[in-house]
């Protein structure tokens, strides 16, 4: 029998288009079998801090996935249990693996402040190696929120002000964590927190985040579509209220733009109890309230400590005919559909001993120190007093609370990592100079939040004894001593862990303690000074940056962190990193960002206070370098394009050379910035859109090339609501900062 074209495609195409995903017919085929309770249990998340009793909420399948277990053998442990329950469901297992698991990485800002997302990938990929290795499946990573607000504590977590570094950022960790497929060294990823969370007024962490839709839309949320888009297979909620309606609650948020708009078919997770906020929030009734506005809005999993509102009220609400069982059915299908995809039905129990090996693995070591070294800034070199010379500084003093601090400069979200295993600022410069006696070390003031941290339970240091009004004169006056007798003071300030991070917002940006007074004290011993920072947000060194000659942000680098700062100060590496966020000169100034709508004086743009400047201490993109670099010879493929054929795809090609005029090699970040001059509404002064880190010997010189399309020129319009591609004419410059100064323009013309 000839079977015709139309036959045969229908034999051998439709079917397998027709054919279910198998982790869809899986779920399915589970959520067939499921009781009702079971069925609350897999969108039940619970924290499983030691002695918290859920062994048995496992073993009858009331709960589905758990948090914070990182020993393997408790893990196996749990998923025995689970596999005692009717269905034998595995657990999955969740855990904030944000810049590392045991090995530790420069906190996210540190790592945004490389430009280099091929860094960020792979630093995630060990992360994520590290974490599945002890059985974790799910980091709640990467953290996008635009901040704009240095008081906020957690800018340290994401990847600074700007939507297109943001996104690029985004994709890279998305993609670092989950591979191409999700295979046995991956996790899945979360990215969080939907949405807005950076926006909280005042910069005080969980506050009102009031956002016009302008904003959202060309600045917050980008980076949430660009890890959509990457194929990330979760979403965290955000705490706070999103223009009076709380994002666990937003249906516009969770169903509207993620899910109709941007197609994202993973699952969305509570933040932690982020569920029962909604009745303080003002919002929701009571806790069945709460679970009923959570689930209709498209929160898939409720995170909580212990039984949370989905677990002791959605049977009643379901039995009332509040909600329907269909409803529950779609909150657990893709929660069931990812552990398929995780292979944990084949697997969910992990090998000890391989996990033991993997976080040992020295290769793990050796990227966390390069990583740590290309996230650095060199935010000052006056008179090239770096990098130093062992010739001639051969005496130095290391002085400070952060120089020799083996958890602090972990940062926050790194509590796996092991004291033990870092590498101080002062270990650093020890084994640079090797001879005994060459360095001196002093820690000069004790630094101390005067607040409790919800992370102290967690801290694996005590904190040392405060000293005494006596003990304090002498060791300032230990660390003046010290430096008077150096050829260089290498001063270590900053913050300690847990000043930056979640519930560590401030008021003040100045260095916290008695550190400014350290600072003034060493620097008037007349001894040349180099001041590291370890820290997660920019702070108050306007004084340091007219008295301190030479100025480089470490961020909060990690396990290798002091091996990678010993190499940029004596010139084995040579810093590259560029500022992802705007630097005040001080908290007067905040929010300040380079990408702000010109306001009706061009010429009085630094002269917005009457009082102040009101230019930052450092631009956006800014960094220096050992070698000196030179942008030249912009050009574009075209002047005018029309609009419809740049809809359908067309581009501008733009192209600049680079050169090293300098004599030793380094990395520069070339960037482009783009500004429409007129529309439908005000557009910012300037946007990145485009940015290359690139490697050049000493006279080396390449040619960057980048594109401009519709994704990079498109925006949403306060004035006509809606994505728009206008005709009109842009401004294009290049250059190695946000000051970009190499000119260029093109119009987009009406078809
Ligand atoms: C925290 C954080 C969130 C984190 C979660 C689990 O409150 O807001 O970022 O992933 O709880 O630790």
């Amino acid at each position: 029998m000839r079977l015709g074209l139309p036959a045969l495609v229908a034999f051998f195409v439709l079917p397998a288009a027709a054919q279910p995903d198998p982790a869809t017919a899986k779920a399915n085929a589970l959520l067939a079998q499921l009781t009702l309770e079971e069925k609350i249990g897999q969108i039940s998340q619970f924290f499983a801090f030691p002695g918290m009793p859920i062994d048995d909420a496992v073993k009858t399948g009331r709960v589905g996935s758990l948090l914070f277990v990182t020993d393997p053998k408790e893990i196996n442990r749990l998923q025995d249990l689970a596999a005692q329950s009717r269905l034998r469901i595995p657990l999955i297992f969740g855990f904030d693996v944000i810049h590392g698991f045991r090995t530790i990485f420069p906190v996210p800002l540190g790592m945004a402040a490389s430009w280099d997302p091929a860094l960020v990938e792979g630093a995630q990929a060990i992360a994520a190696k590290e974490a599945r290795a002890v059985g974790i499946h799910w980091s709640f990573a990467p953290m996008v929120d635009i901040a704009r607000d240095p008081r906020w504590g957690r800018i340290v977590e994401g990847a600074g002000e700007d939507p297109y570094l943001g996104a690029a950022i985004a994709r890279a960790q998305v993609k670092g964590f989950q591979g191409d497929h999700i295979g046995a060294d991956h996790v899945l990823a979360c990215v969080k927190h939907f949405a807005g969370y950076g926006a909280a007024e005042g910069g005080r962490d969980y506050d009102a985040s009031n956002i016009a839709d302008t904003q959202l839309w060309n600045v917050h949320l980008p980076p949430f579509r660009a890890a959509v888009q990457a194929g990330v297979g979760s979403v965290m909620s955000a705490y706070m209220d999103l223009n009076d309606v709380p994002a666990t609650g937003n249906r516009w948020l969770m169903h509207d733009v993620l899910r109709q708009s941007w197609g994202f078919k993973g699952f969305v997770v509570s933040d932690a109890d982020a569920v029962k906020s909604l009745v303080p929030h003002g919002f929701a009734r009571d806790g069945a309230d709460a679970a009923l506005r959570a689930l209709h809005a498209g929160i898939n999993m409720e995170m909580t400590f212990g039984p949370g509102d989905y677990a002791k009220t959605l049977a009643s609400s379901v039995e009332a005919g509040r909600v329907s069982v269909g409803q529950i059915d779609d909150a657990v299908r893709p929660i069931l559909e990812a552990k398929v995809r995780l292979g944990l039905f084949d697997t969910a129990k992990v090998d000890e001993a391989r996990a033991a090996r993997v976080l040992a693995a020295p290769e793990h070591r050796v990227a966390a120190r390069v990583a740590a070294e290309r996230s650095a800034v060199l935010l000052r070199n006056e008179g090239s007093l770096l990098p130093l010379r062992p010739t001639a500084h051969t005496k130095l003093a290391v002085i400070g609370p952060l120089a020799d601090a083996p958890y602090d400069q972990l940062g926050s979200w790194a509590f796996l990592g092991d004291g033990a295993e870092t590498v101080t600022v002062l270990a650093g410069i020890r084994a640079k100079l090797g001879a005994q006696g060459a360095v001196e070390f002093a820690q000069g003031v004790q630094i101390r939040r005067t607040t409790p941290s919800i992370f102290d339970i967690l801290k694996r240091y005590k904190d040392p004894e405060p000293w005494s009004e006596a003990q304090a004169a002498e060791e300032l006056a230990k660390a003046v001593a010290a430096a008077r007798r150096a050829d260089v003071a290498v001063l270590v300030l900053g913050e300690l862990q847990y000043m930056s991070g979640e519930q560590a917002s401030r008021s003040s940006l100045d260095l916290p303690g008695r550190q400014q007074e350290l600072l003034e004290a060493v620097v008037a011993t007349g001894t040349p000074v180099v001041l590291v920072l370890v820290n997660g947000r920019p702070l108050n060194i306007a004084w340091a940056s007219r008295h301190v000659p030479a100025i480089l942000e470490a961020w909060f680098p990690g396990t290798q962190g002091g091996a990678a700062v010993a190499s940029l100060l004596f010139g084995e590496a040579n810093p590259g990193g560029k500022l992802p966020i705007t630097w005040p000169k001080h908290v007067g100034q905040v929010p300040i960002y380079y990408s702000h709508n010109l306001t009706q004086k061009h010429e009085d743009q630094a002269k917005r206070y009457w009082d102040d400047p009101s230019e930052p201490l450092y631009a956006f993109g800014h960094g220096l370098s050992y070698a000196k670099f030179a942008v030249s010879a912009l050009a574009l493929n075209r002047s005018e394009l029309a609009q419809g054929a740049m809809s359908r795809g067309q581009q501008i090609e733009i192209s600049v050379d680079v050169e090293n005029t300098g004599t030793v090699a380094g990395d520069e970040v070339v960037q482009l910035y783009v500004h429409q001059r007129a529309g439908s509404a005000s557009r910012p002064i300037r946007e990145l859109k485009g940015f290359e880190r690139v490697s050049l010997a000493p006279r080396e010189k390449k040619t960057v090339r980048f594109a401009l399309g519709a994704d990079e020129l498109r925006y949403w319009s306060g004035a006509l609501r809606r994505f728009v591609l206008e005709p009109e004419t842009f401004d294009v410059w290049v250059g190695t900062d946000s000051k970009a100064s190499l000119h260029g323009s093109f119009k987009l013309v009406p078809d």
